[in-house]
């Protein structure tokens, strides 16, 4: 294992991304957590930070006494911070850099090995390194900087390496090389993070956690609650009870889809079907918030009442994955801010039970390979994201039995255009949205005056910032003329050309 001590940069979660990557496991923890040694500890990696290792109130942990124990690597920030604290001289360069520079190879080093003479980094710091402290030296320089990369040549018990630039990001072209040497030539780790361990390790763990006991869990049809189901599942079988609500709110036919899916796979799934439940809470209502409020309200009640006829449950599971639950170190000073997520519309707090959470430590694209690796079908994990409140906040307005059945018609040929024309895989989300809006329109001879229908397909990492997808003219005219043939009481369909920001993906 590898700990990243987090100085509160924005790169933080790239540098755990690229240790996993190298099949490694590793923990981001706050740089003022103390390091406790163990036998599966081999190495640390210092982050970036938006402060400067001059400020009063620069986030600081003592580099030499890390190097004790354990082989060390600070990048960025974590890099001047060792110069610094071992002597070396750092200060406000002239020359800020920020963005693309070349790297020029001085030493041969295992660090380095296998990295080209000249190669592409990404910098972004304001602050250089000008002289280093006695017995360490200089590996690398750019055009710029004088010291890129160096190393300590001997006095510590273990290796000891700074860099300037920043390795975990795609723009540094041979950067996962670099960690990669320093997670196994230098920490001597081996490449034994695979989702195949994760199962089997992950399996093991469950089932002692769990004994003979009996877990709940809400099921959505989404990845992380079936991955984290399916892995509850192989640990303890039949005592794991899945709960999977139709409120009335999901795509065509996607609730009975998703429970023969979950049948395939062999859960123990109820379904259970609340549809007029949710449609009597949320007649009347047309205020997006409050809508919301009563889909997670109503949630719960259906939840909890499922939950209570399964005697003796004590224990409840969730698809809760890391970037809920990694601690962050607030830029805003040395406070640390905890963010807490819960997947499926939050607990019931008449429900004391204890978590079961067996993907708390996996990023996404680890979720979608470990759910690869227990055999879950690939539609389902490639499954485009879907708000829990559903359709609810793609009809706006009011939300009416009868709405949802019009969207959900017209949300179904669109989707399954996508897929037929190879396009699904290449948006990240897409959508059909039901406006208020009704038009003239001609059919035949007759006048109609009926719905319009907005199309939304959006490109993006994260779903934090947005593009609208540039899909073919040829493309939008088939899928329009589908719905406007196909959906009676749609006269009209618009495709929304937003971006996020200022727009958002949803339009509720
Ligand atoms: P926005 O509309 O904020 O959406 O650009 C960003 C992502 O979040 C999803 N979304 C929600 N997911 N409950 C959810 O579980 C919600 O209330 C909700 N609102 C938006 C949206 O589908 C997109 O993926």
């Amino acid at each position: 294992k590898i700990l990243i001590l987090d100085f509160g940069s924005q790169y933080t979660q790239l540098i755990a991304r690229a240790v996993r990557e190298a099949n490694v496991y590793c923990e981001i923890v706050p740089y003022h957590k103390p390091v406790v040694k163990d036998d599966t500890l081999k190495g640390i990696i210092l982050s970036g930070s938006p402060f400067s290792v001059n400020d009063e109130k620069a986030p600081v942990v003592d580099v030499e006494l890390l190097t004790k124990s354990l082989p060390v690597l600070g990048i960025c920030y974590g890099a001047q911070l060792t110069a610094k604290q071992l002597g070396g001289r750092v200060e406000k360069s002239e020359k800020r850099e920020y963005g693309r520079a070349m790297l020029h190879k001085q030493k041969e080093d295992v660090l380095l090995d296998g990295i080209s003479d000249k190669s592409q980094v990404w910098m972004s710091h304001g602050d250089s390194i000008l002289a280093l402290p006695d017995g360490f030296e200089v590996m690398a320089v750019t055009d710029s900087i004088p010291v890129a990369a160096f190393r300590a040549t001997g006095g510590y018990a273990n290796p000891l390496y700074g860099l300037q630039f920043h390795p975990e990001v795609y723009h540094s072209t041979e950067g996962k090389k670099i960690i990669k040497n320093f997670l196994t030539a230098i920490c001597g780790c081996k490449a034994e993070w695979t989702p195949a361990s994760f199962v089997h390790e992950t399996v093991a763990s469950l089932k002692q956690q769990i004994g003979n006991r009996k877990v709940i869990m809400a099921l959505s049809g989404g990845v992380d609650s079936t991955v984290a189901a399916t892995l509850i599942h192989k640990a303890i079988g039949k005592n794991l009870f899945g709960i999977f609500v139709d409120n009335g709110l999901l795509r065509k036919d996607e609730f009975q889809q998703v429970l023969d899916t979950y049948n395939t796979i062999g859960l123990n799934v109820t379904g259970v079907d609340a549809r007029e439940h949710f449609y009597t809470k949320l007649a009347g209502k047309s205020n997006p918030e409050e809508k919301r409020k009563i889909i997670g309200g109503t949630f719960i009640e259906v939840f909890d009442r499922e939950a209570h006829k399964i005697e003796g449950v004590e224990l409840l599971g969730q698809g809760t994955i890391y970037p809920d639950v990694i601690e962050s170190v607030s830029v805003h000073g040395p406070s640390v801010t905890i963010k807490s997520h819960h997947n499926v519309g939050g607990l019931p707090d008449t429900m004391k039970l204890e978590l079961v959470e067996p993907l708390r430590y996996l990023f996404k694209d680890e979720v979608r390979r470990v759910g690869a690796e227990l055999g879950i079908p690939a539609d389902l994990l490639n499954r485009h994201p879907f708000p829990g409140p559903g359709l609810a906040i793609r009809i706006l307005g009011e939300v009416t039995e009868e709405k949802v059945d019009l969207l959900q018609r017209a949300d179904a040929i669109f989707i399954n255009g996508l897929k037929e024309h190879g396009l699904y895989d290449k948006v990240w989300q897409a959508g059909a949205i039901l406006l208020p809006v009704q038009s003239v329109g001609v059919m035949g001879d007759e006048r109609t005056y009926e719905f319009t229908l907005a199309l939304r397909a959006v490109t993006s990492v994260d779903g934090m910032t947005a593009d609208w997808a540039h899909l073919p003219y040829e493309f939008l005219a088939h899928i329009s003329n589908e719905i406007i043939n196909k959906v009676r009481g749609i006269n009209r369909v618009v495709y929304d050309i937003s971006s996020k920001p200022p727009a958002t993906i949803e339009w509720e």
